[in-house]
């Protein structure tokens, strides 16, 4: 969603925050602005805003927009329409103070009633012009005071920057529930809502936690809470290199990220895997075997595609560990006052490690006692700071807004979980043998399915027509059937819906009809007869049906044939090629593939 980057150094900073603001693109934003200050306390600061993209914003930037200090931004609206004017930043009206505001604040309307009753006059709809109003009048000397004031009165979530005329040799920045990550450079400071943003610049960054704020000057930063007392915030090295974020000469990123699974999902496996008693190890997981043996249940919570690559490792996890196991939206969790057990394993999932509405469920599963591992990508975000341990699914930057690699990752890193808790249980040594074995199969018979890609964009040709889709799978087929459905909705913008394959006479059967083709998870596994059955069904009924199966499939009018796994393995494999159809529609029907109409990367906000 928002993107915040800022500059201060010796540079021209107008090139290097735009620059910024492109790398930060892929997070979804429909405005984006930008503030430096212009040289001298007496000139003020200058600004820049556009509705838009980022290219909109640079054609507006005037050839003499030049300084070494400044702050810039990509806006989600939230508060008030895209516009220019809501654009960030919100400068106060004598032009000394900018701020950009990821998050949301929640008093905004209270606090803008109360500053309009004083006078104030309001040139946008935000919430954070707000906050803008309350720096600008803050009475204390100096700028961090003056931050910290005018964030006594808010409610609600932000990750800030400020800048502010009087005081141009630092940028003051805040962090509450939305990330800020100051980057350190030679005798140069950045800071970004996202790494993305910093690493063309350098790998050395620091975290802000909730409740830290920081001063940033060319040479040097200082971290405090935002009561005011220091705090000793280290700088850690990124491990994900510039190039990473680059398209690496595939058309679009998501084009990339397909293609980039084999070898993300070998560094998954790398160095976790114990021959010598059929396990894994997983460094940051923090849980013995004691431990690891009073688990009586697992909760496993994600959204969107990563609660679907919690469904699939719920079933991995009750198939080789043997304790019950399930996944639900962390967004509808959290609203229900759930029941938390001491004896269940919660688990978080996501590939940002920022989602709101995760990093809600897993504050509210700490604040009630509970265990909480995070099963995430970014390492240091957000969700993987809160949880009390985890497992890394290192699949690299995902840059497309729909999740492809990560998703894959995600389901390895659940393999490997679930191979860990069997093996402390009751899995024996061959079964452990016989998944490890399976795991490592794994990236070859990726690139097997990749090698499809030219007969599965023929297949694809022909669903761009479709106004719907159906796909259906069966208990280890569902979750990859949901999955598919929601690729291809979120790429390409066609209805699909997605159903257990055995409900299908319980309702869905009713829509089946030329039009409507069926795309059916079909492994080979000991519901391969049912399955068949379910085909024969929509066959009867004139449907067109597309099938993933392990084999040819006669009832099917097309099959995609993957290679057979361990059954328990096989829903990571079953999607890829769905994958490439999802695309490979998407491209037919002209979709702005990496960046689809009203979606976001992360989604921050509630
Ligand atoms: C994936 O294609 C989607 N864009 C979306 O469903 C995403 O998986 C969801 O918003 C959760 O994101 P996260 O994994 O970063 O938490």
């Amino acid at each position: 969603m928002c993107g915040i980057v800022g500059y201060i150094g010796k540079r021209d900073v107008a090139p290097l925050l735009l620059e910024g603001l492109q790398r930060l693109e892929y997070r979804g934003y429909d405005s984006a602005g930008i503030a430096i200050h212009a040289g001298g306390k007496a000139t003020g600061l200058k600004m820049v805003k556009a509705k838009g993209r980022v290219r909109d914003l640079e054609a507006k930037v005037p050839a003499r927009f030049k300084g070494t200090t400044g702050i810039a931004h990509t806006r989600w609206a939230t508060h008030g329409a895209p516009s220019d004017e809501n654009a960030h930043p919100h400068m106060s009206g004598d032009d000394k103070v900018a701020v950009v505001h990821n998050g949301i604040i929640d008093n905004a309307s209270d606090l803008r009633a109360k500053l309009s009753a004083d006078g104030v006059e309001f040139l946008s709809e935000t919430d954070t012009e707000v906050l803008t109003h309350l720096v600008a009048r803050a009475q204390a000397d100096t700028l961090e005071e003056k931050v910290r004031e005018a964030l006594r009165h808010v409610e609600g979530t932000y990750g800030i920057a400020v800048l502010h005329a009087d005081f141009d040799d630092r940028i003051v920045v805040a962090r509450n529930g939305s990330p800020v990550v100051l980057g350190i450079g030679e005798k140069e400071m950045f800071v970004a809502s996202d790494v993305a943003a910093l690493v063309s610049h350098t790998r050395q960054v620091v975290t802000l936690d909730d409740g830290e704020m920081a001063t940033i000057k060319a040479d040097d930063y200082r971290t405090y809470t935002t009561e005011g007392s220091r705090t000793t915030a280290s700088p850690t090295t990124v491990e994900w290199e510039a190039e990473s974020y680059d398209m690496g000469g595939h058309d679009t990123y998501m084009h990339k990220e397909i293609f980039e699974q084999p070898d993300a999902v070998d560094r998954v496996l790398r160095g976790r895997i114990d021959d010598r008693f059929s396990t894994v190890h997983l460094g940051g997981l923090n849980l013995d075997a004691h431990d690891a043996r009073r688990v009586r249940r697992v909760k496993i919570l994600g959204c969107g595609t990563s609660y679907h690559a919690g469904m699939i490792g719920a079933q991995m996890i009750e198939e080789l560990a043997r304790i019950p196991a399930d996944a639900e939206p962390a967004s509808e969790f959290r609203y229900r006052n759930p029941v938390v057990d001491p004896d269940t394993l919660y688990i978080a999932v996501s590939q940002s490690g920022e989602t709101y509405d995760v990093l809600a469920a897993v504050q509210e599963l700490k604040r009630k006692g509970a265990r909480v591992l995070g099963v995430v990508n970014v390492v240091g975000s957000a969700i993987a700071r809160e949880a009390d341990a985890g497992v890394y699914v290192h699949a690299g930057p995902e840059v497309c807004v729909v999740s492809t690699k990560c998703f894959t990752n995600t389901t390895v890193a659940f393999g490997l979980l679930a191979l860990h808790l069997g093996r402390i249980r009751d899995l024996s040594v061959s079964d452990g043998k016989r998944i490890i074995a399976g795991l490592r199969k794994l990236p070859g018979q990726i690139s097997e399915i990749l090698k499809q890609e030219d007969e599965i964009k023929k297949i694809a040709k022909g669903y761009a027509e479709a106004r719907s889709m159906l796909f259906i799978g069966r208990v280890r087929g569902y979750p990859v059937a949901r999955e598919a459905s929601l690729k291809l909705k979120e790429v390409s913008y066609i209805h699909a819906e997605a159903y257990p394959a055995s409900e299908l006479k319980h309702g869905p059967l009713a829509l089946i009809e030329p039009a409507l083709p069926t795309v059916a998870i079909v492994p080979d596994d000991d519901l391969l007869e049912k399955n068949r059955a379910a085909l024969e069904e929509i066959k009867a009924r004139s449907g067109k049906i597309l099938a993933v199966a392990h084999q040819e499939q006669e009832k099917a009018d097309q099959t995609i044939v993957v290679p057979k796994n361990e059954d328990e393995l096989d829903p990571i494999l079953m999607g890829i090629p769905l994958q490439l159809l999802a695309y490979h529609t998407a491209l037919a029907l002209g979709r702005d593939i990496d960046k689809p109409r009203n979606l976001a990367k992360s989604v921050t906000v509630e």
